[in-house]
């Protein structure tokens, strides 16, 4: 088959590279064992960039990454960088990365594995059998609002500014989008705000209510922030999808994922609108980070870029069954004990980064055989 599906992939600092590699495994053996080929480009992002180029994201990698059909992303960042000036941190790359392709729909995905439902700092009837997906905004919010900056007083003292702003539009697409996903799931969307406080939590709640007049298959129900990190810690079971802005998002979606017992598990999707043949611009990325504690040691954990990867399966190539196959094998490894440092539990097989991508490209060869 033509290698027709155009793949960037940006694995980043610190574990990115590791785990990134357990991805290329699958390729490589959906190349052999499936005759499915992608056509496939590296690139730097993040920190590695910034040490060759002077900045964590080129304008040619940015070309690169319009150019593709979906963007792999590892992780970027790390104290190295810490002292870089902001525009050029290995983080920015990302943010522009974001921007600039317009990904405004971030999917953060809390499922259990049930082999890991003991993994949870909750109580396992908490969490066992979790399947939520939080729908995170990308693009706006006080990531991205102006004005922004640290400015020194006369006095001498400094004061800082960020300005968190919504339009109604960039409201309306993201719910809509979180409310279309919803219909493939349970049908329950939970828009979560500060309306209570904020002005953007006023205007999210009405225009997340008048879209959800769109959708009279879809139940919708709000909360405010503070509410819904504590109902996810107190019963997470209760959440289908949550929508929510930026930088709410970043911090609901840290606390889902630890629901499941590992950062290491949790894979995302970073969606922009749908063009006329109805493709969106794409970047998966595991939600992680660089974890420079463990970086080169062969410990990370791969299978939320794995996971990651089959997210991209399913979303950008309309490859279902291969997504549900990678998916699967992902589930089988763990039941059969196998487990990375982060999520080792007594009596289990404890693997490293390498040896556990080859046990899920085995499962992947039993599965097909
Ligand atoms: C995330 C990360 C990023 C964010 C950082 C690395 C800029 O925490 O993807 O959740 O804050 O969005
Ligand atoms: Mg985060």
């Amino acid at each position: 088959m033509p290698a027709n599906k155009k793949l960037l992939m940006l694995p980043g600092d610190g574990i990115g590279p590791e785990v990134m590699d357990e991805v290329k495994r699958i390729i490589g053996w959906m190349d052999k064992r499936r005759h499915v080929s992608f056509d496939v480009a590296d690139d730097l992002v993040g920190g590695c960039a910034y040490d060759k180029h002077g900045t964590s994201l080129t304008d040619n990698t940015l070309e690169k990454a319009m150019g593709v059909d979906a963007v792999l992303f590892g992780a970027v960042g790390g104290p190295k960088w810490d002292k870089a000036e902001r525009q050029h941190r290995p983080e920015a790359g990302l943010l522009k990365l974001r921007k600039e392709m317009d990904l405004f729909a971030n999917l953060r995905p809390a499922t259990v594995f049930p082999a890991l439902a003991d993994a949870s700092s909750l109580k396992k009837e908490l969490v066992s059998g979790l399947d939520m997906l939080i729908v995170r905004e990308l693009t706006g919010g006080v990531y991205f609002g102006q004005p922004r900056g640290i400015e020194t007083l006369k006095d001498g003292s400094k004061r800082a500014v960020d300005t968190q702003v919504y339009t109604s539009g960039e409201i309306d697409r993201v719910c809509r989008a979180a409310l279309e996903f919803a219909r493939k799931r349970q049908k329950r969307v939970t828009s979560v705000e500060k309306a209570n406080v904020m002005e953007t939590g006023v205007l999210w709640r009405e225009v997340a209510t008048a879209v959800g007049k769109d959708f009279p298959d879809v139940q919708l129900s709000h909360m405010y922030a503070d509410n819904c990190a504590m109902q996810l810690v107190r019963n997470p079971k209760q959440f289908d999808v949550i929508v929510t802005d930026n930088l709410f998002g970043d911090v609901l979606s840290d606390c889902a994922a630890m629901l499941t017992g590992s950062l290491g598990m949790l894979p995302s999707a970073s969606l922009g609108a749908p063009d006329a043949s109805d493709r969106r611009r794409a970047l998966y990325e595991p939600v992680h980070g660089t974890a420079p504690d463990i970086a080169g040691q062969k410990l990370a954990n791969p299978l939320a870029m794995v996971l990651s990867f089959a997210m991209c399966l399913r979303y950008s190539f309309d490859m279902a069954d291969d997504a549900d196959l990678v998916e699967t094998a992902v589930r089988n490894v763990l039941d059969a004990g196998f487990r990375t440092a982060d999520i080792m539990q007594p009596g289990k097989k404890k693997v490293s980064t390498v040896e556990m991508g080859k046990a899920v490209t085995a499962e992947l060869d039993r599965l097909s055989a």
